[in-house]
């Protein structure tokens, strides 16, 4: 990538985005102790558990129905599709009814993804636009919105410019420039529009495709589709795009590809994009919430009382870490869509809270 900004010139951060996780994805080892980062499902059993029991749930209030579409967008190494697929079994019917479609582009991580579902019948697709849309849906992510690029846009002398990358012949490394940016107006909320000077505002147009394009899938097919990542409910300013790597935080323009790049996911970007699309969307709630109104303490309790002392001592501190306000609880949300006019209330979120 840095070959191509010397040769070709600066590219937006939403460019230098997506090319540095598609790099990332297809060769790093990102996930576990190990790696660079810990997701909520390799945290513990007990978060793709919840996510299994709120699948069931939505069936089951939508009158069993005979054939299920089961998608996962960014399966990472498949542990949360594991879990919910154990814990459908609990429903045999439901578990029957399944057909499971993981969205994944990376081949590696498509190959992690098969050894970890065993002998599950799974087909892979490249986009979500390949997602069958002849049954009843459940369309679930954890920290998928994350790694879809950004668009940054800075205020600048009363102005918006865009946030681009470029290559510093002087200091011979990748370094931030702006450009004029014509069509800031329509990617920030009229309110935003009037920002104090070095006001950055962050927008997705890709994760806005998605959610409209799953918005539409859902009010077509009926069933829910449910989003985990860390972010703000409410558009707002703020410079939240970074890197990690071993666990600590890096340079967002070192060693591109080698290190994971996110930025913070808009939740309410997500909810204008998905009823956009023609679903009804449930007020945004915390992963703290979400987890503890399905119940997360007292299956804790369950799997504590049939662990070894070991495990007994790790599960209230892996509890702490996916629900408290003060680890994930708060900055992690939750969203959920379904189709106009469904009568049923996916767990966890009230209607019109
Ligand atoms: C941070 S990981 C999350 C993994 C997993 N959901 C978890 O919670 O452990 C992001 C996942 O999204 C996938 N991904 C990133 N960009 C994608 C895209 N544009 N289309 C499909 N998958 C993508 C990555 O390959 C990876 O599986």
């Amino acid at each position: 990538m840095i070959a191509h900004i010397r040769t070709h010139g600066g590219i937006s951060v939403a460019e230098y985005m997506q090319c540095a996780v598609s790099a990332y994805y297809a060769h790093a080892r990102p996930f576990g102790k190990e790696g660079d980062f810990v997701t909520s499902p390799d945290i513990s059993q007990l978060f793709g558990e919840m996510i299994g029991l709120w699948c069931a749930d939505i069936w089951m209030q939508a009158g069993k129905p005979a054939r299920v579409m089961l998608a996962e967008l960014g399966p990472g190494r498949g542990t949360l599709m594991a879990d919910i697929l154990r814990t459908a079994r609990n429903w045999p019917e439901f578990h029957a009814a399944l057909s499971v479609h993981l969205v994944e582009t990376s081949p590696q991580l498509r190959a992690q993804q098969a050894a970890a579902l065993g002998d599950a019948v799974c087909a892979w697709h490249d986009d979500i636009g390949a997602l069958p849309q002849d049954a009843f849906s459940l369309i679930v992510s954890n920290e998928f919105f994350d790694a879809l690029p950004v668009r940054q846009f800075i205020r600048r002398h009363g102005a918006w410019q865009e946030r681009y990358v470029q290559w510093d012949e002087a200091e011979e490394t990748l370094c931030f420039t702006c450009r004029a940016a014509d069509d800031a107006a329509a990617h920030i909320p009229p309110t935003l529009q009037d920002a104090p000077e070095g006001s950055v505002f962050e927008c997705s147009p890709q994760s806005r495709r998605v959610a409209q394009a799953l918005g539409a899938h859902i009010a077509k097919t009926g069933g829910a589709c449910l989003a985990i990542d860390y972010g703000h409910a409410q558009s707002g300013f703020g410079d939240t795009l970074q890197a990690v790597s071993r666990h600590q935080y890096a340079d967002v323009l070192d060693a591109p590809g080698m290190r994971d790049v996110t930025a913070h996911v808009d939740f309410g970007a997500l909810v204008h994009a998905a009823a956009a699309g023609g679903a009804d969307v449930l007020p945004v709630t915390t992963q703290g919430k979400f987890l503890n109104a399905l119940g997360i303490q007292m299956r804790a309790q369950k799997l504590a009382a049939r662990a070894t002392p070991q495990q007994q001592a790790q599960i209230p501190l892996d509890l702490h870490r996916l629900t408290a306000p003060s680890a994930m609880g708060d900055l992690f949300k939750v969203i959920c869509w379904q189709q106009k006019g469904s009568a049923a209330t996916p767990a966890g979120f009230e209607k019109g809270e």
